[in-house]
């Protein structure tokens, strides 16, 4: 297999770990590029749910070599937490698991800081409270710790003194918190350094020597294009590079080695958190969708905010990551619905904007223009090829390829491996 990048082209959540579990048996190694345990992938195997946060979504292929690179921050406890889970499945971990050294560690003050600053009103994210935003402004500060600093006491010592020094003066004045106590962390952080010491290897040697003994790698994104720091609804995005260029930056990794990019879409449309989102449903129809799709978060339990596709992120997302093939999701979802709706433009003040707008406001109060296409009422879940779709769910596709200028290679119509319509060459 060639070196393929995944990404969500939406707000995340789009199903992408069942489409790496998929693909993972062809890969030889699987890779976490950005983000943290503010991600939740589920991957369905015969019944069994299995939501990975920082593991990648090929652990469960015996064999395989996962690994978290350097662009992803850790929390050290949900790690090992995740790992013994996962070998408690009689899943084997040591030798297939491999994690940045450069890779920078999530701290309790982080976790706190998030929560802190959601408890405002103004500026509130919605975000996931584990701590992702100021440990990525940590490092962006260079005042951040990383994996390898927490194997050497001494210079972790002092790095933490200062960092707590800091932050607890901003949790005093700030917030009127507390703060937290150097031992507990210092001691609880040098456990963690212990266990994961295991795991931790230089990942970019690691990967580049394996694309040169022609291994093949499938990097799995996080979070989605429209979350993305620099791409996305800015500032209700998380803070890290969600689009396609994040692998590169997040595992060492040259651009000249990526062979394809695959953007995941839902066949409708969600987010979780604040932000616009132009294409939300009415009461009813996100009732309807929520239960149907399930749609409650992977990692918070959070209702999803559920609506229309819109064609016109889902472009942008396809000529910001350079997408060369789409994949549909959830599209059984949409099975009993009489009329569905896709966004092709906005209108704002009498004029249509047929291109993602870098305005935010005119995305907040601007109307989706849409094109209505007939349903197809009939069950999906249960159909194997694409010539064996009913005719308005083909329609649908075909309508989105054109809508995207991207083809549609893989269809999803469960949550279950084999409910996959596959229309990928090799
Ligand atoms: P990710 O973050 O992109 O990996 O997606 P999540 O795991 O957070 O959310 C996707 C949800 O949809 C999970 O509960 C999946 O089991 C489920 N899912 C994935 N594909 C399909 C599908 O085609 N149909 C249905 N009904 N559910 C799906
Ligand atoms: P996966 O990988 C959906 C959202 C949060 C919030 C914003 C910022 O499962 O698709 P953060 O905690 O990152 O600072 O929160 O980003 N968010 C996600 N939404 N799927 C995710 O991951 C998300 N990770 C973060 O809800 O709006
Ligand atoms: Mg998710």
């Amino acid at each position: 297999m060639s070196n393929i990048v995944i990404v969500g082209a939406q707000w995340g959540d789009e199903g992408k770990g069942k489409i790496i579990d998929i693909l993972a048996e062809k890969a030889d190694y699987i890779v976490r590029f950005q983000g943290g345990n503010n991600a939740g992938h589920t991957v369905v195997i015969d019944g069994k749910e299995f939501i990975f946060h920082l593991l990648p979504s090929g652990i469960l292929h015996k064999g395989k070599i996962c690994v978290i690179g350097n662009g992803v921050v850790i929390d050290p406890k949900s790690l090992l937490d995740e790992i013994a889970f996962v070998r408690s499945k009689g899943i084997k971990i040591e030798g297939n698991l491999f994690i940045s050294d450069e890779a920078h560690i999530i701290f309790p003050y982080h976790q706190r800081m998030d929560s802190l600053r959601e408890r405002e009103k103004r500026g509130k994210i919605g975000t996931t409270k584990r701590g992702i935003g100021p440990c990525y402004a940590d490092k962006v500060s260079r005042s951040g710790i990383r994996v390898q600093e927490l194997f050497d006491k001494d210079s972790f010592r002092d790095k933490l003194k200062i960092n707590l020094k800091e932050k607890n003066k901003i949790f005093k004045c700030l917030y009127g918190n507390k703060g937290f106590s150097f031992d507990k962390i210092y001691n609880e952080y040098c456990g963690y350094g212990r266990q994961i010491k295991k795991y931790a290897a230089n990942t970019t040697l690691l990967l580049n020597r394996a694309l040169k003994n022609k291994k093949s790698i499938l990097f799995e994104g996080a979070q989605g294009t429209l979350l993305d720091i620099d791409h996305g609804t800015y500032p209700y995005v998380t803070s890290s590079n969600a689009t396609a260029g994040g692998a590169c930056t997040g595992t060492g990794v040259g651009p000249n080695k990526i062979d394809k990019v695959i953007g995941v879409v839902k066949a409708y449309t969600t987010r979780v958190g604040e932000g616009p989102f132009p294409t939300e449903f009415g009461p009813e129809l996100m009732q309807v969708i929520r239960n149907k799709g399930k749609e409650y978060g992977a990692t918070t339990g959070r209702p999803r905010r559920c609506g229309w596709f819109d064609a016109v992120i889902a472009r942008y997302s396809v000529m910001l990551n350079g997408i060369d093939e789409i994949v549909v999701t959830k599209l059984d979802v949409l099975d009993d619905l009489e009329k569905i709706k896709i966004c092709v433009g906005y209108k704002y003040k009498g004029k249509i904007y047929k291109d993602f707008p870098t305005d935010m406001s005119l995305l907040k109060y601007s109307q989706p223009v849409y094109e209505e296409c007939d349903g197809w009422l009939a069950d999906t879940s249960v159909i194997e090829t694409f010539s064996g779709l009913p005719d308005n769910a083909k329609k649908y596709i075909n309508k989105l390829e054109r809508l995207l200028l991207a083809r549609v290679s893989m269809i999803s119509i469960g949550s279950e491996r084999k409910q996959l319509i596959n229309r990928r060459h090799g």
